[in-house]
């Protein structure tokens, strides 16, 4: 017999917290495992799908838009629902879901740190896609969406770190944009004093993702793989963190908050600090290209102030670094409906759907003749520097690591937030996250 899990309507909105999607995921399983051993016939048509999006920006409206068209074109009826912001969240959401192998989700959204560990629930695409469906990807975007010869994501958009600035602040002060992150310190501090002088109590110096969370992994990456010689896990699986790179990096971010950047930054994720800075209150900004379509948009209080560049070098010494960062759309192992999904994937991800979320939403493609789009690259001045950007780019340790990236992740962010909220030295930090690292990694990661 074939047993069905009842389809529930699971609508994550993006302001509920970690403790919220629990409750809902635990009301969740027991509901559908119940349906489930009480084998009730299919109650529903073979043609229904649920997809998880993300809605960090435009996400969730684009995503939306892009399922409703397939839907009309098809006659399938979707789902959507969306997942929390974090992705750390968005991780334990999704590792319930798939560990407790429930039908309730066919499609999902992966960040380019998870294939290796979520492989094992994830549906090996070639056998539900056209054999050319990869073809114009960037080979790269293709390596890291395979494990072990399966295609497991397929790429969707891919993602660095950029520096927002306020041009017409710079201007003013007649300051240019900071080429380390030693001078961003130091433009950061003359404007916010200046500004507030002059009756702007709410200026801030600089935003960044400071949440104990994968975007503070990202940032904290950043800052300490921009000094000479700095680094995480270097490519060979050696823990290299524990250097004079991350001591200055570290300490350096230590004393940006409560002094450019509020306290506040501690719980910041990407869209917490898009809004201080949206409404004219920062400076400066770490964060990924989505926020250019909206902090470009006509309800921007900065719409034409902002400038975008490569992240600061640490130091004359230093590079720029920024962090790779990006996400594909995987079908679940447990999908009662693996072709159909696949097929959805295919829709979503096509060079044409890849397309408008970049005009729109500034979602930068993964198809690598669409960066010489015309049409695109008059819609986004900033796409010739990205693509530098691009090269200065700074993978996280998630392929050496493997199934243990989340565990190194965690340990690296949960420190580096202890040092910004002063709760741990810079030395005890780092020598910590090493002894801890390498209990992690045992004999070999
Ligand atoms: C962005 C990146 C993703 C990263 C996340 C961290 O969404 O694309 O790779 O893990 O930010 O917040």
């Amino acid at each position: 017999m074939r047993c069905y899990i009842y389809r529930v309507n699971v609508n994550f909105s993006k302001n509920k917290n970690k403790e919220t999607h629990m409750k809902q995921l635990k009301s969740l399983l027991p509901a559908a495992l119940f349906t489930l051993c009480a084998g009730l016939p299919s109650v529903s048509s073979a043609a229904d799908l649920t997809i998880s999006c993300g809605a960090v920006g435009a996400e969730l409206q684009l995503c939306k838009e892009a399922v409703e068209a397939w839907s009309k074109q098809t006659g399938n009826h979707v789902e959507v629902v969306s997942t929390p912001n974090s992705a750390t969240e968005r991780l334990s959401f999704y590792q319930q879901i798939l560990s407790a192998q429930s039908t309730d989700i066919d499609i999902i959204q992966i960040d380019m740190v998870w294939p290796g560990m979520l492989a094992k629930h994830l549906m090996d695409l070639r056998e539900g896609l056209p054999a050319d469906a990869t073809q114009g990807y960037f080979q790269a975007q293709i390596d890291n969406a395979t494990v072990n010869g399966r295609l497991v994501t397929m790429p969707w958009f891919t993602d660095s770190g950029l520096l927002y600035y306020r041009k017409n602040l710079l201007e003013k002060y007649n300051k240019p944009v900071p080429q380390t992150w030693e001078e961003m310190t130091a433009t950061a501090r003359d404007v916010q004093q200046a500004e507030r002088s002059a009756g702007h109590p709410n200026l801030w110096g600089y935003i960044f993702q400071g949440r104990a969370y994968e975007g503070l992994t990202c940032n904290a990456l950043e800052w300490i793989s921009s000094q000479a010689q700095g680094g995480l896990v270097n490519p060979q699986g050696d823990i290299v963190v524990n250097s004079p790179a991350s001591r200055a990096a570290l300490t350096l971010a230590k004393s940006w908050v409560g002094d450019i950047s509020p306290r506040g930054v501690l719980n910041y994720t990407e869209e917490e600090g898009r809004g201080v800075f949206q409404s004219g209150n920062a400076l400066f900004m770490r964060n990924w290209p989505y926020v250019w379509a909206l902090v470009q948009s006509q309800d921007s209080a900065v719409k034409d102030q902002v400038g975008v560049a490569a992240l600061p070098r640490g130091g004359e010494t230093g590079n720029h670094a920024s962090t790779l960062g990006g996400w594909g759309l995987a079908v679940s192992r447990y999908s009662a409906h693996p072709e159909l999904a696949a097929e959805l994937v295919s829709y979503l991800t096509s060079a044409q759907q890849q397309k408008h979320r970049a005009l729109i939403g500034a979602y930068n493609p993964v198809i690598e003749s669409l960066y010489q789009d015309p049409e695109l690259l008059a819609a986004m001045p900033y796409y010739a520097q990205l693509h530098s950007i691009l090269n200065d780019g700074v993978m996280r340790p998630a392929a050496i690591t493997a199934d243990r990236y989340p565990r190194v992740s965690n340990a690296f962010f949960d420190r580096v937030h202890g040092v910004l909220a002063g709760e741990l030295s810079v030395d005890q930090a780092l020598a910590e996250l090493e002894s801890e690292l390498t209990r992690i990694k045992r004999r070999n990661w």
